[in-house]
């Protein structure tokens, strides 16, 4: 079962920016939206495109391949080609460190 682990801390990233980071040897994306972060897997369930490649704004990203569109916050698709929902990760803040807990569905 997988634990919070610290991928990140506050100073490396600010809001509307995201970062590539590795949580249990996986590459995710984390976003701030205001005093928010949220974490999606890098991965465009369309076809295996980078989601970090792609431009975000508020809280959706676009796939750079063909796209596709996801929601930061829950990973669900919410623009065609893309179908299935990529996953998100739970987010947790201890003072300044940023941690991830790896959903493992
Ligand atoms: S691989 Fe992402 S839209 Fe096709």
């Amino acid at each position: 079962m997988s634990e919070f682990v610290k991928v990140a801390v506050k100073s490396e990233i600010s809001d509307g920016a995201k970062l590539l980071v590795e949580a249990d040897d996986r590459l995710v994306i984390l976003f701030q939206v205001g005093d928010d972060y949220f974490c999606i897997d890098d991965v465009c369930t369309h076809d295996g495109g980078t989601l970090s490649d792609g431009e975000h704004e508020g809280c959706e990203i676009e796939c750079p391949r063909h796209g596709a569109k996801f929601d930061v916050r829950t990973g669900k698709a919410t623009c065609m080609p893309a179908t299935q929902d990529t996953l998100a990760h739970e987010v947790k803040v201890d003072g300044d460190d940023i941690m991830v807990k790896i959903n493992e569905e």
